[in-house]
């Protein structure tokens, strides 16, 4: 196994350059798309050396899990808002649990399991699909949970299969202890559960080169949200810690020689005393199974282990900066909670949800309530020990701190003018910042995918990278992305909830985006000069939803550039703002610039996909 990954880090021990924030800008810049880029530089996928997307560990004992057989009936937004109070979707902190096999196939197949099949055109091969969306169906990200006290399974530490639905003995013993020394937490030594999740950076950078970084992170943000979703529903709430030490933490888990990176961990206070006093023994320390070669050939994406490298934090971590983000305004009043009316049972949400290839264009419009109980809950808080809300026994009543907001792409919702609208997640309510036409911007500034010219509503969610490095340094480029991820998993399934369907966009071209909202001043290149270039090429096809799934057919029969990855008032450039959304003049270097899109998204009728089995 090629590891360059183990490589980069080899000669971290000690030092870091975290706090050197000008990286995180620059590798945010270096990895943009332009209209100019994706033309210049365009990459061909070799098929031969594409990464399994099923990690395995050759001779570690096997554990199938139970098939499925029942999940409480949560209703989707009340899981939602359960998880921003603390609490379980019965209203109570803790609800009496039997953690058990049983209980653990529940959380894993409505979470991490595959829940779809999809043929490939004109040959008989077929692949997976997950609960948890991924990036180009990639999938970076890895599970591994740690047990104690678990009725019919032996305490250790197990890597999940998906292909399988089933777990891989790696260690058994305490390891929930033994994680949660390395991650410095003393209050969770006796937690019975402990949810690891890691990235295989290179699954996604051999389609998306350098930009994989973001994506791998944007997937850990839907992996966390789909898990806490799930444990939730199932009556054990707890919260996300990524801010540990990653040499400590790669020790402890045997992933020192390893092509996996640990990013987040999922932790549950311990709730009930059956496992306090209780006898276990340590972990045993050599693990079981040799991990598969995922690949013929790794190559290596320097800018990409380079960004990585410095978000990493050294042994001595220092206490966790208390965050407030200028986004939080407790003086403010704020509206009463929204009802989770309607509503519908998380179970078979999660299961039921797919990515749109497309949107129908001619979809009677969404109601202007729907868009807003999506967002309402797409942005409601949830508890991580970066937001300032968990870490120790119990969840902090405070409100989390945010790092994104949603700017708005408005095409087809009842009652809301087609234009561009701001989430104020204070006030819970759309600001309208422009009207028109803005299909064809959307579906350009999204890499000219027209599923966010579709769509009834499309978004450019917007990250004040400048506070979150500030805060965190260059690890806060992580957590912004996993923010934008944990809203697009509920953006994903609240969409299902209410008969709607979704896509996550990673592609967009991150400076005309900038451009168009306001925040970077007018330059040579305008948006309205790319657009119209891009309209003479025909690339921004709007109302024809067949032509990109032709587009996609492509991709399967042979190599092709990563372009496919895939109107307006008049072209005449950007819209005036009725504000400047900061109270500052636009900024006019790219490089710099404090908020940057980080995320998009679209939310539609969905068009039926053909290749997707019943
Ligand atoms: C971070 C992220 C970025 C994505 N970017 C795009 C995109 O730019 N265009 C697109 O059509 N789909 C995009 N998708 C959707 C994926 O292609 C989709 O999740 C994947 O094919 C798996 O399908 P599923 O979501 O139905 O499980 C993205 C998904 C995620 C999670």
């Amino acid at each position: 196994m090629t590891r360059f990954l183990f490589r980069a880090l080899a000669d971290l021990e000690g030092s870091g350059v975290n706090e050197e924030t000008e990286r995180l800008f620059a590798y945010h810049h270096a990895t943009k798309h332009s209209y100019h880029s994706v033309r210049t530089n365009p990459h061909f996928l070799d098929w031969r050396n594409q990464p399994d997307p099923f990690r395995t560990y050759e001779g570690a004992s096997l554990i199938k899990l139970p098939a499925e057989s029942g999940f409480p009936m949560a209703g989707t937004f009340a899981t939602m808002a359960a998880l921003a109070k603390g609490t379980t979707d019965g209203g109570s902190k803790f609800q009496e649990v039997q953690l058990d096999m049983v209980w653990l196939s529940r959380l894993l197949w409505h979470s991490m399991a595959i829940s779809a099949w999809k043929k490939v055109p004109r040959t008989s091969d077929r692949y997976s699909l997950r609960v948890n969306p991924s990036s180009g169906n990639l999938h970076p990200t890895e599970t591994y949970v740690a047990l104690l006290g678990f009725a019919g399974i032996d305490d250790g530490l197990y890597h999940y299969r998906p292909d399988l639905h089933a777990l891989e003995l790696r260690g058994s013993g305490n390891w929930t202890e033994q994680i949660a020394r390395a991650l410095v937490l003393p209050w969770a030594t006796e937690s019975s559960l402990i949810v690891g999740l890691t990235s295989i950076f290179w699954r996604e950078a051999w389609k998306y080169r350098d930009r994989a970084y973001r994506y791998c992170c944007h997937d850990l943000g839907h992996a966390i949200m789909s898990l806490l979703l799930a444990t939730c529903a199932l009556g054990m709430p707890g919260g996300v810690v990524a801010h540990f030490s990653d040499l400590r933490v790669t020790k402890a888990l045997g992933l020192a020689e390893s092509d996996e990176a640990p990013m987040a961990f999922l932790v549950f206070p311990p709730e009930s005393p059956s496992t306090s006093g209780r006898l276990t023994s340590p972990p045993q320390q050599e693990l079981g199974g040799v991990p598969n070669e995922l690949s013929l050939d790794e190559v290596p994406y320097d800018l990409l282990l380079g960004m990585h490298r410095s978000t990493i934090l050294s042994d001595a971590v220092e206490p966790l900066p208390r965050v407030l983000p200028a986004n939080i305004d407790s003086a403010q009043e704020h509206p009463p909670l929204r009802d989770p009316a309607p509503d519908v049972p998380l179970g078979p949400t999660v299961r039921r949800r797919r990515s749109a290839l497309d949107f129908d264009p001619r979809t009677p419009p969404m109601e202007r309530q729907q868009v807003e109980q999506l967002l309402d809950f797409a942005t409601r808080d949830w508890p991580t020990d970066w937001r300032g809300n968990f870490g120790g026994e119990t969840t902090s009543a405070e409100r989390g701190a945010d790092f994104v907001t949603p700017y708005l792409y408005v095409h087809r919702v009842r009652d809301c003018e087609p234009g561009v609208h701001r989430w104020d997640k204070s006030s819970r309510r759309l600001v309208q910042l422009h009207c028109g036409n803005v299909e064809r911007v959307a579906a350009y500034l999204s890499l000219e995918q027209a599923l966010a010219g579709n769509a009834c509503f499309a978004v450019s969610m917007i990250a004040d990278l400048t506070v979150a490095s500030r805060v965190f340094g260059n690890r806060g480029y992580r957590y912004v992305h996993f923010e934008a991820g944990a809203i697009g998993q509920r953006l994903y399934v609240g969409a299902e909830a209410l008969g709607w369907s979704a896509t996550g966009i990673g592609a967009f071209y991150d400076d005309d985006v900038h451009r168009y909202l306001g925040f970077l001043e007018e330059g040579e290149a305008s948006v309205g000069a790319s657009l119209r270039a891009a309209e003479h090429a025909a690339l921004v096809m709007l109302g024809s939803p067949s032509s990109r799934l032709a587009a996609q057919d492509q991709d399967w029969r042979e190599p092709a550039a990563v372009i496919s990855e895939s109107g307006e008032e008049h072209l005449s450039g950007p819209p005036q703002f009725r504000k400047n959304e900061e109270g500052a003049s636009p900024r006019k270097d790219p490089r710099t610039l404090p908020q940057q899109v980080v995320y998009h998204f679209a939310v539609g009728r969905a068009i039926p996909d053909p290749r997707l089995e019943a």
